[in-house]
C-alpha cells in the first residue's frame, strides 16, 4: 500500500517527504482554511516540493460546470495536480468530463461500494472511502475497503482505492491488508508509525552498554 499525507500543511509535507516513503498529497478545503493561506499559493508550494507525485486538490463548487471550470485552473497550476470531486451527481458528471479531457480526479467523500463503483465507472483514478467517518457513526469503516478491493478486483476496475480518514495506525495496517492501494493520513499518524516503545528502549540500552564499555 502507498503512503500519502492528508494536509495542506507544506512543513509536515517537506517532513514526510524527506522521509522517503511518500507516494502523493491529498488535501481538502477544511484542511486548506486551517493553514490560512492562499490556496493556489500553497498549491503550487505543495507540487514543487513532491515533484511528479499526486496532489490532489479539491474543488468546492457544486454543479458540474463550476467544478469542470474551477478543476481546470487547479489542474493548470501543475501536471501533477488530481482534481478532487465530491460523490454526487453533478460530481460524476464532472468527473466524465475531467476524463475526457486527461484531467485525474479523486472522488472523494465516498461511503459506500456502489458511489466507490459509480465514481470507478465514470473514469475516477482514484476513490476515497472515508474510513474514519463511518467508524464516528458506529459503522465498520474498513469492511467498506474490503468491499470496494474486492468488487474492483472481480470487475477489473483500475481506479485505485485510497483508505481516507484515517485516525490510527490500526487503520493503515488492516486498510494495507484489506486491499486499499493507498493509505492517506496525518502527519501524526505517520511519526506514530515510526514510533515503538521497545525501539527506544533499545537505543537507550545499546548507547549505555556502548558507553560502559569504553570505561
Ligand atoms: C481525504 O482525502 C480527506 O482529506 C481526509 O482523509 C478526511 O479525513 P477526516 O475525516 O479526518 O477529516
Amino acid at each position: 500500500m502507498k503512503i500519502f499525507i492528508d494536509t495542506a500543511n507544506v512543513e509536515q509535507i517537506k517532513q514526510a517527504y524527506e522521509l522517503g516513503i511518500l507516494s502523493g498529497v491529498t488535501t481538502n478545503p477544511s484542511l486548506v482554511a486551517k493553514e490560512g493561506r492562499n490556496f493556489e499559493e500553497v498549491l503550487r508550494e505543495i507540487a514543487d516540493i513532491v515533484g511528479e507525485l499526486p496532489v490532489s486538490a479539491e474543488v468546492v463548487s457544486l454543479k458540474a460546470d463550476e467544478m469542470v471550470a474551477e478543476g481546470e485552473k487547479l489542474a493548470a497550476i501543475a501536471d501533477n495536480i488530481v482534481i478532487k470531486v465530491p460523490m454526487t451527481m453533478e460530481g460524476l458528471k464532472a468527473v466524465h468530463r475531467f476524463t475526457q479531457k486527461g484531467i485525474e480526479t479523486n472522488v472523494t467523500l465516498i461511503f459506500s461500494a456502489n458511489q466507490a463503483l459509480l465514481a470507478a465507472r465514470a473514469g475516477a483514478s482514484y476513490v476515497s472511502p472515508f474510513i474514519g467517518r463511518l467508524d464516528d457513526i458506529n459503522q465498520d469503516g474498513l469492511q467498506l475497503i474490503a468491499d470496494i478491493a474486492e468488487i474492483f478486483d472481480i470487475h477489473g476496475l483500475p481506479a485505485e482505492i485510497i483508505a481516507a480518514s484515517i485516525r490510527h495506525p490500526v487503520h493503515v495496517t488492516e486498510a494495507a491488508k484489506l486491499g486499499a492501494d493507498i493509505g492517506t493520513m496525518p502527519f501524526k499518524v505517520i511519526e506514530q508509525m515510526v514510533k515503538h516503545p521497545l525501539t527506544d528502549q533499545g537505543i537507550e540500552r545499546f548507547l549505555a552498554d556502548w558507553e560502559s564499555a569504553k570505561k
